[in-house]
């Protein structure tokens, strides 16, 4: 059994995902706590709603980041985990945090990265003219979004698309993703081995590629 930490800011329709992933039988694990650094954050509630144990490590309270990442490591150590896995956790972590947990801590993003690592990439994407868009999992080094990406889902830019459609669009795509990732995780398909990626015992040159919805 695979045991997962998540970290949301916000949301947690990804952490939705991986809840109802897990009690379908698609993960073989579970998840031993969520960590927000926002009180507010709704993936609170979602994990209280379904008896997951929740900490709440608001990053104004600290004086800076290190201490603020150290609270965090204490906590995620106390879980006992074998998977940190950030799910819309708006905050940039110190080297020494990703260091820490390296080949273990895993970062969904809403780009097919290289591309549009950072912010607004919808609306990037939207303003670029690109025809196609998505998200991309990934293992995380100590570049924002930067590390090996593991996978990645495609979804079509339709004509008309504003921001949110997109945004929308992309957000069912991750939640597809994101499950499928810790699916293979759990099952030992799937590798980090020295800042490089291994799925069935092979090299993985490039991402792997999530099938469109049925
Ligand atoms: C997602 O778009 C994810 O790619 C990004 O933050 C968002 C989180 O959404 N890192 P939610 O809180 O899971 O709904």
């Amino acid at each position: 059994m695979l045991k997962i930490a998540v970290l949301i800011s916000g949301s947690g329709s990804n952490l939705q995902a991986i809840i109802d992933a897990i009690a379908r039988g698609d993960i073989a694990g579970r998840i031993a706590g969520v960590l927000s650094n926002r009180a507010d954050a709704y993936g609170l509630v979602r994990a209280q709603q379904h008896g997951i144990p929740t900490a709440v490590i608001t990053h104004g309270d600290f004086a800076d980041r290190a201490a603020f990442d150290q609270a965090l490591t204490r906590q995620i150590d106390a879980w006992d985990v074998d998977a940190v896995v950030l799910a819309g956790f708006m905050r940039i972590l110190t080297p020494e945090f990703v260091a820490h947990y390296e080949g273990r801590l895993l970062n969904i993003h809403p780009s097919l990265l290289p591309k549009y690592k950072g912010l607004h990439t919808h609306r990037r994407a939207l303003e670029a003219g690109d025809r196609e868009h998505g998200c991309s999992v990934h293992f995380v080094s100590a570049e924002l979004d930067g590390g090996p990406v593991v996978a990645q889902a495609t979804v079509p830019v339709l004509s008309g698309d504003d921001e949110a459609a997109l945004s929308a669009r992309v957000h069912e795509a991750e939640h597809r993703l994101y499950p499928g990732v810790l699916h293979w995780l759990a099952n030992g398909e799937l590798e980090y081995r020295k800042g490089s990626v291994h799925f069935q015992g092979r090299l993985l040159a490039t991402p792997l590629e999530l099938p469109p919805a049925p």
